[in-house]
């Protein structure tokens, strides 16, 4: 059964640190591009083309301006209303419908991964049929994030949100992968002491079961989530100097449906024209010539 895929995007806006943030973090530019084309073109990478993009609802307007229906550039595009950041878990609440019995694969909208041989280490997560998959990550800050526990034998035993004294480096990126059952699972949950459903508590859940895949990304994979304004610097200046010194754009959105056949020239050519006299507009012309 086909995999969808679904883009969490929601929050307040103020979730971006600065308090006087006005705007959805996630439209905000991250060197050439909206940051939600990174997580958008990291489904489309893993051949996802059913894509739920669930964002609050004073912002899906704007979203909806930025993508809309997902065509221009291959891919089926629905959109859906969070009320309030109430948690993770929650996409499978607001997204059982779109859902209708098919696993999924749940992107966080801050979330940017990249390197060599990305789609197959994604889709080798999501290739069984039950079960859950996460993907851990190395970090020197993993009291800010979710933290696996490992036993001798290098099994995960425990996954702990942000805890105080972490029991390892390795922590769970923002990118899961769920079997049909994740939205009556998350009917289950309740909120944590800070007061959200918590995907971990999910995750554990598929865990206790022996039905969890932990999949850890090595040295050639660089991950990086755009929580925090120094973060945010650190994953333009990084996608800037890939642009400048490889001559490749990473998420353009155009250029991986193109590649992938979803979209034919005279499409591609007018996806050129929307982004007009600019850089990722030009790039795109470069492809065609
Ligand atoms: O980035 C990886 C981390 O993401 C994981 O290590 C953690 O286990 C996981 O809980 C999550 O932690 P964060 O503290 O970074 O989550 P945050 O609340 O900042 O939200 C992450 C993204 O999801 C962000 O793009 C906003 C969006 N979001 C979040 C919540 C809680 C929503 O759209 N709706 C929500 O209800």
């Amino acid at each position: 059964m086909d995999v969808k895929g679904i883009v969490l995007a929601g929050g307040k806006g103020t979730r971006f640190r600065p308090a006087t943030m006005a705007t959805n973090k996630h439209l905000l530019a991250v060197y050439d591009k909206p940051m939600i084309f990174y997580p958008l073109s990291l489904l489309m990478l893993a051949d996802l083309r059913d894509i739920l993009l669930i964002t609050s609802p004073r912002d899906v307007a704007r979203f909806q301006d930025l993508l809309g229906d997902g065509s221009r550039f291959g891919v089926n595009l629905s959109y859906a209303t969070q009320e309030e950041p109430r948690g993770l878990p929650e996409a499978y609440l607001i997204g059982e419908r779109f859902l209708d019995g098919h696993p999924s694969c749940l992107v966080l909208g801050d979330n940017i991964f990249y390197g060599q041989g990305l789609p197959t280490i994604i889709t080798r997560g999501f290739t069984r049929k039950s079960g859950a998959g996460i993907f851990v990550c190395e970090v020197d800050n993993p009291q800010d994030y979710g933290v696996a526990r490992f036993d001798s034998e290098g099994r995960v035993t425990e996954l702990l949100e942000k805890p105080r004294s972490p029991a390892s480096d390795l922590v769970v990126t923002g990118l899961y992968y769920f079997d049909a059952t994740a939205p009556a699972r998350a009917r289950t949950l309740t909120p944590s002491a800070r007061g959200e459903l918590e995907i971990l508590d999910l995750a554990t859940q598929y865990l206790r079961e022996g039905q969890l895949s932990v999949e850890q990304l090595g040295r050639g994979i660089a991950w990086l989530d755009m929580g925090s304004p120094d973060a945010l610097i650190m994953a333009s200046n990084l996608i800037h100097v890939i642009d400048h010194r490889q001559r490749l754009k990473i998420a353009c959105l155009e250029e991986i449906a193109w590649r992938k056949g979803w979209i034919d020239d005279t499409t591609l050519r007018q996806a050129a024209d929307v982004f007009a006299d600019t850089a990722y507009g030009r790039y795109i012309l470069r492809l065609l010539a």
